[in-house]
């Protein structure tokens, strides 16, 4: 099926000036390259509109709160109360406030010693790597970390150094040539589910004289004794420099954290481009936020309830054939590779009812485009086993056994020493 991927309303009234050519070729190959080239015409991530009976597993609301009533009230109470309070940068917040009393309650949750409040995780990251690597300086990036982090090292103007996914001997390789620097890898890797070996890359860091920056997104809430995240899970809290999180996915809010030194946080807040240039959160997202915390510290059984999903969920796909890639929490996805094998598996599952998300380049590899289903603690067991069904009737209609991931799982299965990564570099 195919879906204009210009404005719904094309009769625009007014014209926008030419661009020069410099931009107009750029936007000339987008329409070339992916639009009629690779998608036909239509958009990949533009498929059929979800109807009322449609399961969906494209949000990140991994606890479901986003329509929790606690919360809600907490948000309405504060519209009323406050408006949308002062529309200014967050370098001019200080003093006891809801927006300070929040950051210390989030830090002393995940065990640290203070943390920054951030528009988004992806002002976090950038920002947060911004201030640390300066100039010239090595910052080790597993391939797979989020976009955000290696934004952040192009603004600071650092060394980028990448490393093989997971492949921590390769990691050490890379800072014995290169010199102590800074390694950022995400905790959960936000396309497979793959989970970073984090106590190796810890004793790596310590070994070598490097700072370590973990980013909680996918794990913040949904890991941990009480939610509070993989590092503590694992016990490395006081081992991490700075652990960063959107709140936008277990917390079901706007914002994003990066948990420092008390020192670190003054510093961070008048030296971080988006903290200084950008306008900080409005006061319903900080009382929101703030029920969230409470919710996720009280209501536990949300986060049993996702791993039961999540586990029910990678069991039946992995044992339908599928290669999930590693997959070891909420995050399942399969990997159709090619753009147009991932528009052929989104038809199959859209018409079904289901509904995922599409990532494709720059988000993966070029040859690894994939459909992710965000599990949730809200799904109940039939709607999994309606997922399930659904992916065992599509298999040859999608072509699963020709899929790249397919043939990589079976020549695992059959000789698991099958270096993966040098496939995943190559493709
Ligand atoms: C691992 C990771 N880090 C950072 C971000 C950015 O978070 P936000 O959406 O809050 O900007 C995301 C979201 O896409 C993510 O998956």
């Amino acid at each position: 099926m195919k879906n204009n991927v210009t404005a719904l309303r094309p009769q625009a009234q007014y014209r926008n000036p030419e661009l020069a050519e410099f931009a107009a070729l750029r936007l000339d190959a987008y329409y070339r390259d992916r639009v009629q080239n690779t998608w036909a015409g239509g958009h990949i991530m533009r498929g059929r509109l979800p109807g009322p009976d449609a399961l969906q597993l494209c949000s990140n609301d991994y606890l479901a709160l986003s329509r929790h009533p606690r919360i809600l009230e907490a948000m309405v109470d504060s519209i009323r109360r406050d408006g949308n309070g002062l529309l200014m940068s967050g370098i001019f917040v200080h003093g006891a406030c809801p927006h300070t009393d929040f950051e210390q309650n989030l830090a002393d949750f995940m065990q640290a010693e203070s943390g920054v409040l951030c528009q988004s995780g992806y002002a976090a990251n950038t920002g947060l790597i911004q201030v640390i690597a300066g100039e010239g300086i090595p910052v080790y990036a597993d391939m797979m970390a989020h976009m955000s982090l290696w934004e952040g090292i192009k603004c600071a103007g650092a060394r980028p150094i990448t490393v093989f996914h997971n492949e921590v001997e390769h990691l050490e390789r890379q800072i014995l040539r290169h010199g102590p620097g800074v390694v950022v890898v995400d905790s959960i890797y936000s396309t497979t589910g793959s989970l970073a070996p984090l106590r190796k890359i810890v004793e790596i860091c310590e070994a070598q004289g490097c700072i370590l920056v973990a980013d909680e997104s996918h794990s913040l809430g949904t890991h941990g004794p009480n939610g509070e995240g993989l590092v503590v899970e694992l016990g490395l809290a006081e081992r991490v420099h700075f652990r960063t999180a959107s709140l936008a996915k277990a917390f079901a809010g706007r914002a994003g954290f990066v948990t420092c030194s008390r020192r670190f946080a003054e510093y961070f807040k008048s030296e971080s481009n988006p903290a200084i240039f950008s306008s900080t959160l409005l006061p319903h997202d900080i009382h929101g936020l703030a029920a969230t915390l409470g919710v996720i510290r009280q209501e536990g059984w949300r986060r049993e309830r996702l791993q039961e999903n999540a586990a029910y969920l990678r069991h039946e796909l992995d044992a339908l054939g599928y290669n999930l890639n590693g997959s070891a929490c909420q995050i399942v996805s399969l990997e159709s590779g090619t753009e147009q094998a991932t528009i052929v598996l989104r038809d199959a599952l859209e018409s079904r009812g289901i509904f995922g998300a599409i990532f494709c380049a720059p988000a993966t590899p070029k040859s690894r485009a994939l459909m992710r289903f965000s599990v949730h603690a809200g799904l109940g067991r039939a709607e999994l086993e309606r997922l399930v069904a659904v992916c065992r009737e599509i298999r040859d209609e999608v072509g699963l056994a020709s899929w790249g991931s397919t043939r990589r799982k079976q020549r695992v299965r059959n000789a698991p020493a099958v270096d993966a990564r040098r496939e995943a570099v190559a493709a």
